[in-house]
């Protein structure tokens, strides 16, 4: 059905009082996260959005860094990069709508080739995808013969495609130790590439690049939080390395919610994107969230209006070439493979 198509009330989401009724669960939801004003004024695109989506059949997944009412109100599928590439392989959509960043989007087309993929706002990138080129890995490896070469996920495409493996937070050190090398190329996240090296005696060559929300965070504010709020620290390893040795615990995404539900910790600061706290504080109601604000302007482009929109006009498709697809892939694959224990 094309845009023009569509009912008024789709076209143009506005309050109306049945609202309040047919989302009172989600909304008290809502009120615990958001301040309570807000509310009401997404359940009208939340309600034009689940709308939408079974008229498409698309299926939304959203990134742990989403906004409350994006990651409670419409995802199908919630969770770090990791997950949301596994999930992208298996979930057998037609049309996936990516609330993530650029990065993660081009992961899920690449992986999931048939797959119409796209994403709210082009422009949301990363940092980190943006410190490094398809030629610098060329530079990396013409001075380096033979050493393996793992990218993190926060890559481009065409990054990727030069890779021999790739790698996120939560399974850098198995994807590293796979890789059946004494040295590898680590790129281009320098704090995790200089935790993961920490972590293995693999010797790692790194790259420059930094994430611009975690490397904000100082060793002082952490100290700060454990001595006036007396709570134990949670860090992703994206951080500086003065601010890690400061945390009770080092972990990705995944990982800091199967600590918290391992140590139920009366009170934590989570030493990362400011929606983590939010995201996670349902699961955890006995645990008192410090929140630290640093927020990812790349993952706050997305939001509930140019959801609606992606989805009403279909627009924001994300294209791979065939090409650096397929070698993408490969990289992708291994990665993957490594989670399911295989040799690669
Ligand atoms: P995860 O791999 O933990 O999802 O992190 C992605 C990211 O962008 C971290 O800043
Ligand atoms: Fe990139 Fe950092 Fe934003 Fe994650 S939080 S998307 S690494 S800029």
């Amino acid at each position: 059905m094309s845009a023009a198509d569509l009912p008024e009330h789709l076209l143009r989401p506005r309050w109306h009082p049945a609202l309040e009724r047919d989302y009172a669960e989600l909304s008290t939801t809502l009120e615990r996260l958001l301040p309570c004003v807000e509310v009401p004024m997404h359940l009208p695109w939340i309600d034009a959005i689940l709308q939408l989506k079974r008229e498409r059949g698309a299926v939304i997944m959203a990134h742990s860094y989403q906004s409350p009412e994006i990651f409670h109100g419409v995802a199908d599928v919630t969770g770090d990069s990791l997950a949301l590439a596994q999930a992208a392989k298996d979930c057998g959509a037609d049309l996936i709508v990516l609330c993530g960043v650029h990065f993660m989007a081009e992961t899920a087309k690449i992986i999931s080739p048939d797959t119409r993929v796209l994403i709210p706002d082009l422009r949301a990138g990363c940092s980190l995808a943006d410190s490094i080129a398809a030629a610098d890995v060329r530079a990396l490896r013409a001075r380096h013969p033979g050493v393996p070469v793992v990218s993190y996920v926060n890559t481009t495409a065409e990054v990727k495609a030069e890779s021999d493996a790739c790698c996120t937070s939560a399974n850098a050190v198995q994807v590293v130790e796979a890789m059946g090398s004494d040295r590898v190329i680590f790129l281009p996240d320098r704090y995790l590439g200089a935790y993961v090296a920490s972590q293995t005696a693999v010797e790692l060559m790194l790259w420059d690049g930094c994430c611009e929300v975690h490397e904000t965070f100082t060793a002082a504010q952490a100290r700060h939080a454990r001595e006036r709020f007396d709570v134990r620290l949670v860090a992703h390893p994206e951080c500086p390395p003065e601010v890690l040795a400061e945390a009770d615990f080092v972990g990705s995404t995944s990982a800091m919610g199967a600590w918290l539900a391992r140590e139920k910790p009366e009170r934590v600061a989570l030493i990362t994107e400011c929606s983590m706290a939010d995201n996670l504080r349902l699961r955890f109601p006995d645990t008192e969230f410090i929140q630290p604000c640093n927020l990812c302007p790349h993952m706050k482009r997305i939001t509930l209006p140019n959801i609606h929109a992606c989805l009403r006009d279909l627009s924001g498709e994300v294209m791979v070439p065939a090409g650096i697809a397929a070698r993408a892939r490969r990289a992708l694959e291994r990665m993957l493979a490594v989670g399911r224990g295989e040799r690669v």
